[in-house]
């Protein structure tokens, strides 16, 4: 296990002050001095308001902070100690917490947390969206459970949540319409949203109305009455009373708390100011309880079972965690300027993060979700001749791809893995991970365990042998799903699940080639599972051949149906997720088709039709002498290492690949929902 230092970087304060008076630090390295506590290496943490409250001061008559105060709330990373009572965490776990203390902050290399406070990371998610997701995420799902409470359910009701793209708001959104039920979620933005959130708010059920609050009147626009829960996120509450039904609810994050909500989180806090918050709230309950509504404050708790229901949220692709700017923690300007957002409450999309880790930019990313990319960045321009006039398709080049040369690993990531970051490319529909690895001989991934994905490698060339942790080496009986020596041509495929622990190593005299792959599975929990499987050379030299489709079964597949494991397509292998890879080798001068979904004699095969998400990969497999050209676009030639996002397309759309190298190319297609 790696040393813990003594001392580590903060952005910690030395006095109370604005954004632009904060500083990094060099300070003594948390301990853990508590039987519960955690210490966490901070991989990413997250900005929030509360942190720019605490640092002017807004708090202080309650609680006497210590100094240096280390700013943040919440963070992801490694577990690197923990407390004498702590048995459901150990070390090396990655995990996302919402920190519970008062003077123990998130904007560090490490922090510290309690055992009830922290959650195993679902493994498919990346740090930064790990760490953007406890604070707003709790502080949202705890809102939810009391406004159900208050008025019997939210399922087919209608929401109000002010501010949809602010770090609870756009939450809020998605989870009320995607997880809660309901039926119409009316929400305000500035103009230059609207559009952005049309696009985040897309997916699952549930209307969302948008409401331009700068141009219109936000109150004629919704209409007396017509609301039967309000989530206050920008101290409206009182002010919008007369839009909420008789016997509807007001749960407000942003109005003052009551004074017995101040006590709960700061049990020295003096009596006039508990007196006067509680007077206060007394008298906004009154103003609401005159529309028959009911109001109350809600100031959100640390939980671990929370962040688990989160996690398994962003699993199921029920929550998109929105990134909205980035920096590293050395880029100080960088840092205060995302606070600065933040502390203006203007402007600003989701969350903004500090992590720690290299990343590939200093400069603020205006972006989140892979859509926003596909806004940015320069299309693949159409000519005459494609005939997918409808798709859009945007090129990865192969050197811009993270790359990491550990000398035993050489490994190009087309998005963000290990140390490689970039908010861009965080995952593409249920494509979370691929790496075009190259491991050299007598070297390999010791055993490590993997929860909560859907992992497979591809064999190009070399030679791989999989292992479960179970089976000692020297001891196998032969060559199994569990056990497995891998060549070119074979895929070796592994559910996560609950919990496995493999290695794959290369045993042999010569380096290995293969692609590391992982996609977001359907849910959280599944039984772990193996399979290994050979692809047919000859068969990949005639047509696409697939490789992976989504279990037969579906989402509420049976132990039996799992055990069974029948994938969607015969002969390929299943995956719980609505996700077909494909594999060809196009000789040059041919040319191959792709028919978008994996459709074959219009059988479906995937559940989500329109919309599919299709990557395409070239793996450098022949010396760069291999190219092909998409959708017969002159200029959307890809050579090796290159990749492409094809977006716009639906399932039974037809794909082409012409080879136009100098000598055949292998070609892998990543269908996604
Ligand atoms: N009680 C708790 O436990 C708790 C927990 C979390 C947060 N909070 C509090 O809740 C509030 C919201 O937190 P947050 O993290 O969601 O904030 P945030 O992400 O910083 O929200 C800022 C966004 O709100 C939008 N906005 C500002 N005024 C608006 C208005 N009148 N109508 C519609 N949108 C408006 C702005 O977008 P435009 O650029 O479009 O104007 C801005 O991007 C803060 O006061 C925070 O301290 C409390």
């Amino acid at each position: 296990m790696a040393q813990i230092p003594s001392t580590m970087r903060a952005l910690a304060i030395p006095t109370y002050g604005k954004p632009s008076s904060y500083g990094v630090a060099t300070i003594p390295t948390p301990q853990i001095t508590q039987p519960d506590e955690v210490l966490i290496k901070v991989h990413a943490a997250s900005v929030n308001p509360i942190d720019i409250k605490v640092a002017e001061g807004a708090l202080k008559f309650a609680h006497k902070y210590k100094f240096p105060l280390v700013l943040g709330h919440d963070a992801s990373g490694t577990i690197v100690a923990v407390g004498s009572a702590v048995d459901s965490l150990k070390v090396g776990d990655q995990v996302f917490t919402r920190v519970p203390g008062h003077d123990s902050g998130t904007i560090a290399e490490y922090c510290l947390s309690t055992v009830s406070a922290t959650a195993l990371k679902p493994e498919s998610l990346s740090f930064v969206d790990a760490a953007s997701i406890p604070l707003v995420g709790l502080t949202v799902l705890q809102v939810i459970r009391r406004a159900e409470a208050e008025i019997g359910g939210l399922k087919g009701k209608t929401a109000y949540v002010p501010a949809g793209l602010s770090g609870t708001g756009n939450v809020a959104v998605q989870l009320l319409k995607n997880v809660f039920g309901v039926k119409k979620v009316i929400t305000t933005l500035s103009t230059g949203k609207i559009e952005r959130s049309k696009e985040l708010f897309k997916e699952g059920e549930g209307e969302v109305v948008y409401i331009d609050y700068t141009k219109e009147n936000v109150s004629s626009a919704i209409g007396a009455g017509t609301v039967d829960f309000m989530f206050d996120t920008m101290a409206g509450a009182i002010d919008s009373l007369p839009l909420i039904r008789k016997g509807g609810s007001i749960v407000s994050i942003s109005k003052t708390p009551s004074g017995e909500e101040l006590k709960k989180k700061f049990a020295s806090a003096p009596w006039i100011p508990v007196v006067v918050l509680n007077l206060v709230d007394q008298v906004n309950k009154w103003r609401a309880s005159r529309y028959g509504v009911n109001y109350s404050y809600l100031w959100m708790n640390s939980d671990a079972k929370g962040l688990d229901e989160l996690g398994q949220w962003v699993v199921e692709g029920k929550l998109q965690p929105l990134v909205g700017r980035t920096a590293k923690l050395e880029d100080l300007e960088a840092v205060k300027s995302g606070y600065n957002e933040v502390y203006q409450a203007k402007g600003g999309v989701g969350k903004s993060y500090t992590p720690f880790r290299s990343s590939t930019t200093s400069q603020p990313q205006p972006t989140n979700s892979f859509e926003t990319l596909m806004n940015t960045a320069p299309a693949i321009k159409s000519t005459m001749s494609k005939s997918l006039t409808h798709a859009k398709i945007v090129a990865r080049r192969s050197a811009a791809r993270g790359h990491a040369n550990h000398g035993w690993l050489d490994s190009h990531h087309t998005f963000s893995f290990a140390s490689y970051h970039d908010p861009r490319f965080e995952r593409f529909g249920s494509l979370r991970v691929l790496n075009e690895d190259r491991v050299a001989a007598r070297n390999g991934f010791p055993t490590h365990p993997h929860r909560d994905a859907e992992i497979f490698s591809y064999i190009l060339s070399g030679e791989l042998t999989h292992r479960d942790s179970t089976i000692q080496k020297g001891k196998e009986v032969k060559e199994g799903d569990d056990f497995y020596r891998m060549k070119r041509g074979d895929v070796q495929f592994t559910t996560g699940g609950t919990g496995i622990a493999h290695s794959e190593n290369n045993e042999s005299d010569k380096p290995v080639h293969f692609l590391q792959i992982w996609a977001l599975p359907w849910a959280r929990g599944l039984t772990p599972r193996y399979h290994t499987k050979t692809f047919d050379e000859a068969k990949k030299r005639e047509a696409f051949v697939p490789i992976l489709s989504p279990l037969a079964a579906g989402k509420g597949a049976s132990a039996e149906d799992e055990a069974a494991a029948v994938p969607a397509l015969p002969g390929t292998i299943p995956i719980h997720a609505d996700f077909v890879m494909a594999a060809g080798i196009i000789s040059v001068g041919k040319k191959f088709e792709w028919t978008v979904g994996g459709e074959s004699d219009a059988k479906a095969v995937v559940k989500s039709r329109s919309d599919r998400k299709v990557y395409i990969h070239v793996p450098m497999t022949n010396d760069g002498k291999s190219k092909i050209r998409l959708d017969s676009r002159e200029d959307s030639i890809l050579a090796e290492g290159d990749g492409a996002f094809v977006t716009g397309v639906q399932a039974g759309d037809v794909l082409s690949f012409e080879s136009i190298g100098e000598v055949e190319a292998e070609v892998i297609v990543l269908d996604s929902d």
